[in-house]
């Protein structure tokens, strides 16, 4: 067999057998019913598996990650997934997940000062170079080649920016109307240097009128 596939193979009978010896029948109780009590939208990033780093079993967090953790209304994926847990998995906690270090943002960054191209990738990071462009005054006091603190200021922008198009989302505002039921939004940034997931931002959304 092909060495690079072999080794996910065999990693997933491992994770069979140590799932089952801390609980026998874990895989029998999820195989009818998924019932998660989070939506997680993240970063593709390979660094940052939701359930590995907060120590959660499958079945617990539906996951939706693209490049930047972005929720663009434009992007019929994002909405899917949203319309989804909130319809028919009713889950009421929705994590916006950033990260500092992330290569989506730093290519914002480089792409709006005009020192790098990304080609076709462009199109997906047009918003963020535009947040970017849009609120320079918060990394006035960095120099324009501090990327470290450039992007880690605009890693938590991005995850703010989205919380609010999140909430602003027509199927969002739908569905608080129709349900009159809360949700409940975090905003979260994730530390690839130290692995710690700190959170930015809490807010309850309920139908107003
Ligand atoms: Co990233």
């Amino acid at each position: 067999m092909n060495k690079a596939i072999l080794k996910l193979i065999q990693g997933n009978e491992e994770f069979i057998k140590e799932t089952l010896k801390k609980d026998s029948n874990f895989f029998e109780k999820l195989s009818n019913i998924q019932q998660p009590e989070y939506l997680w939208i993240g970063c593709s990033d390979s660094r940052i598996p939701a359930d590995k780093i907060t120590n959660q079993m499958p079945g617990t967090i539906f996951v939706h990650r693209n490049i930047a953790n972005q929720i663009n209304p434009l992007d019929f994926n994002v909405l899917s997934v949203i319309y989804y847990s909130l319809y028919y998995l009713k889950i009421q906690n929705i994590i916006v997940c950033g990260h500092y270090n992330c290569g989506g943002i730093l290519a914002s960054i480089l792409i709006a000062q005009k020192k790098k191209k990304f080609g076709f990738l462009e199109n997906w990071l047009l918003p963020i170079k535009e947040l970017y462009s849009n609120n320079k005054e918060i990394y006035k006091h960095f120099q324009e080649n501090d990327l470290e603190n450039i992007s880690r200021q605009l890693s938590e922008l991005n995850v703010l920016k989205q919380m609010e198009t999140f909430e602003e989302l027509t199927l969002v505002r739908q569905f608080l109307k129709e349900t009159q039921k809360t949700l409940n939004l975090f905003g979260m940034i994730y530390d690839v240097k130290d692995g710690k997931l700190k959170l930015l931002k809490e807010r309850t959304l309920y139908y107003e009128d």
